[in-house]
């Protein structure tokens, strides 16, 4: 059966681009069919984490009803990518709300399909909910991350989206504590409390993934054995139970 995951946040630069193209390679390398779509449609990077060439056909012509959603895919490290495009004209044809129905076009054929979105509260960030199964809030320690992340977990419900868990980015893991109890330190539980949903697990905070982006590859291909793509192997595991 296909899953359709959005990875979402409320405040921006928290790590969305970074997390959903890795969880989506870990997938391909578990075996599992896989797409990852770049809803970012202003700004988006999956192309640039993915090491995709330049791309002429994007999801912008598919939201902008130019080209059918085959068109659109390329693949990379195993798994399939619609990325975004670069150029403003093609931003500002793309109609967000098709965004749902090009994803029910595509779920038959993958396992997998995890959608980065924008960030913020506006037509963009809310489209790529409606198109997924299940939400991912993705926030970092910063209380101005969880908080941003609270009121979109409002919308969600509002919208009748079913959040399925948070995922806690760039956590420095130095107390022997939070080593011992990995996904469950007290931070952890705290934004249990305040998101009103499980943590998932946690990303540590590692120089690899920057590392990865200046030489345009997925940090779990990058540096497997890195602290941030064990943490996000074990992430795409859960994922699939
Ligand atoms: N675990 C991590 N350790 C170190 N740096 C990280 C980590 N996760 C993300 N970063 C860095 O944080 C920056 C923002 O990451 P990313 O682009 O994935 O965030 P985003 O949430 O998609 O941003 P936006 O909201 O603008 O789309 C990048 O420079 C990335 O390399
Ligand atoms: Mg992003």
């Amino acid at each position: 059966m296909s899953k359709v995951y959005t990875i979402t946040s409320g405040k921006g630069g928290v790590g969305k681009t970074t997390a959903t193209a890795n969880l989506g390679v870990c997938l391909g390398q578990m075996g599992k069919k896989t797409l990852v779509i770049d809803a970012d449609l202003a700004m988006g990077g999956i192309a640039t984490v993915m090491g995709l060439a330049e791309t002429y056909v994007t999801l912008h012509e598919v939201l902008g009803g130019k080209v059918n959603a085959e068109k659109a895919i390329y693949s990379a490290h195993g798994i399939d990518v619609m990325p975004s495009g670069p150029s403003i004209g093609g931003f500002l044809s793309a109609d967000p709300n098709k965004l749902e129905d090009v994803v029910e076009g595509l779920v038959k054929g993958y396992d997998y399909i995890l959608i980065d979105a924008p960030p913020g509260l506006n037509k963009y960030s809310l489209a790529p909910l409606r198109a997924a199964d299940e939400i991912l809030l993705l926030v970092t320690p910063d209380p101005t991350a969880v908080e941003a992340a609270a009121k979109l977990r409002t919308v969600a419900e509002v919208m009748e989206a079913k959040v399925g868990g948070a995922i806690v980015n760039r956590v420095k893991r130095t107390s022997l504590l939070n080593r011992l109890f990995g996904g469950k330190s007290a931070r952890n539980v705290n934004v249990e409390e305040k998101l009103k949903v499980q943590v998932l697990g946690a990303i540590d905070e590692d120089p690899a993934v920057g590392e990865a982006v200046r030489l345009r590859k997925p940090v779990v291909v990058h540096k497997p054995k890195s602290p941030a793509s064990r943490a996000l192997r074990g992430l795409a595991a859960k994922l699939t139970l």
